[in-house]
């Protein structure tokens, strides 16, 4: 830790785009990158941990590789999101942001990803698939899985 007349602003955003870096390097915000990063910007290392803290995107455990997302905005949570999110959770033996010990996947809620006339909806990586049954997220693990 540096003493405090050390530190000093870095310029704006910079704080912001080093843990972006360090969240694509490792997928997720490991201490001691943190604590390097903290030491190279000239800030303390609260200031990255409470940006960090802020922003859903930030991880600071090890995630899964595939991040599973299971829309439970309303149009989804009638359609039955909260069913599909329970065979998920049961299927992957992990609750919801949480990731399997595998760390092949991550099992995320979200609000709405805008295709609710597709609703139930899930998101694998970047894929969206609409009307989705328990059957199809069977068939999604097992591909991914290969
Ligand atoms: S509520 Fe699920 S996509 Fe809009």
């Amino acid at each position: 830790m540096l003493p405090a007349q050390h530190y000093h602003q870095p310029p704006a955003g910079a704080v912001l785009a080093a843990l972006h870096e360090i969240s694509a390097r490792y997928g997720y915000l490991p201490q001691d990158e943190l604590r390097q990063t903290a030491l190279s910007l000239g800030v303390p290392l609260s200031q990255m941990v409470s940006a960090a803290s802020f922003y859903a995107a930030f991880s600071f455990r090890p995630c899964g590789r595939h991040k599973l997302q299971v829309c439970e905005g309303t149009a989804c949570y009638v359609k039955g999101a909260a069913a599909l999110m329970q065979h998920l959770s049961a299927a992957l033996g992990i609750a919801p942001e949480q990731s399997t010990q595998d760390l092949l996947f991550m099992l995320k809620r979200v609000r709405c990803v805008g295709s609710c006339g597709l609703a139930p909806v899930v998101r694998l990586g970047d894929e969206t698939f609409g009307r989705v049954t328990t059957a199809d997220l069977d068939a999604l693990l097992a591909r991914y899985r290969e």
